[in-house]
């Protein structure tokens, strides 16, 4: 059981006394049984994980590592590794876990790599991660020196495979919460960086995810924006008439400029593009803990520039903002 007073407490430091009140309700009923066919295996496979004590700990390498090898003696690491295979698909990571090494369907540090040297420095900072996934960046950004590390996703899948992560790890501020970005109530300005990375373009309207993230931040704060982008000019943006990489919920692909007008047009000052990088199929791809198909799979077989409805490729762009 995860104890979130802790968490309760830097919020309310932080004034952000609305959502405090509502997330003890917001917690039970993202997490109530009724809400998933699988989260009550997926919840008893956490809670039977081994109790296990180490302090090696690095949250600041490629593979967030918990543990040596020898930690842990056969049988107990087969078993472990059964159990965590049992939270499949995998999909950000790597984890190195007391020898496991989870290869998982992304290279997330490389992502991380493109970002961590732009960033203000994360020490003592309150950082909120929308749409963090199993929580692989939290826990580098906690290894980046953050205060505490919120993260929220409404996959319990990836809550729970974080709570798993955790549960190795031992107590930290870190947290990964069963919810939207739509949960958070508008105007809490509680947050020193919020990061919203590959979440832009599920949302139907990316004008209002943008000022939902800057609600989110105090004054001065640091907003740090990844997201799929078109090449193309000023007010250019794709949005796909079906499916895009067979993905269902994509709504809007900007390009670069246009990207920046809409950060400029909610408010945002020294916006700075950092990296726009296709996505490769050495980054994106399946593994022995991410079996299903992956992106080589979403691409054209005859032309791998073009997804296989035709679109431009995966390409995404970095862009850190100021609120002023
Ligand atoms: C492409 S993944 C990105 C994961 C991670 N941030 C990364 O960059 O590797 C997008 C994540 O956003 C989450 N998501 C979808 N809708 C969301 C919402 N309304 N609020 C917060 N997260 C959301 C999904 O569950 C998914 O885990």
């Amino acid at each position: 059981m995860i104890d979130y007073q802790p968490l309760y407490n830097t919020l309310l430091e932080a004034k952000a006394d609305a959502w405090v009140k509502l997330l003890p309700q917001q917690l039970s009923s993202a997490l109530d049984l009724s809400r998933h066919g699988n989260l009550e295996e997926w919840q008893t496979l956490v809670e039977r994980l081994p109790e296990l004590t180490t302090t090696h700990r690095l949250l600041d390498t490629d593979a967030v590592e918990i543990g040596h090898s020898v930690d842990l003696v056969e049988p107990g690491k087969i078993e472990l590794e059964h159990q965590l295979k049992g939270l499949h698909p995998w999909r950000k990571g790597p984890y190195n876990l007391f020898g496991i090494n989870i290869d998982t369907e992304w290279r997330s540090d490389w992502k991380w790599d493109r970002l961590k040297n732009h960033i203000s420095p994360l020490n003592h900072r309150l950082v909120l991660d929308v749409g963090c996934g199993n929580g692989y960046h939290c826990w580098r950004m906690l290894g980046a020196g953050a205060k505490m590390v919120v993260g929220i996703d409404p996959l319990l899948l990836n809550v729970m495979q974080f709570q798993a992560v955790r549960k190795l790890h031992g107590e930290a501020p870190v947290y990964v919460l069963p919810l939207g970005i739509e949960d958070l109530p508008y105007g809490l300005k509680a947050f020193d960086t919020v990061f919203s990375m590959g979440v832009l373009y599920h949302r139907r309207s990316p004008i209002d995810h943008l000022l939902e993230l800057r609600e989110c931040l105090q004054p001065g704060g640091e907003l740090i924006l990844e997201t799929l982008v078109i090449d193309g000019g000023l007010g250019e943006a794709l949005m796909p008439e079906g499916r895009y990489a067979k993905m269902r919920n994509v709504w809007f692909l900007p390009s670069c400029e246009t990207l920046v007008s809409w950060l400029k047009r909610c408010g945002f000052k020294d916006i700075c593009l950092i990296d726009v990088t296709v996505t490769s199929v050495q980054e994106q791809r399946s593994t022995e803990w991410m079996q299903f198909h992956s992106l080589k799979d979403f691409l054209s077989a005859e032309n791998p520039q073009l997804t296989s409805e035709g679109l431009p490729a995966p390409k995404r762009a970095i862009i850190i903002a100021n609120n002023p």
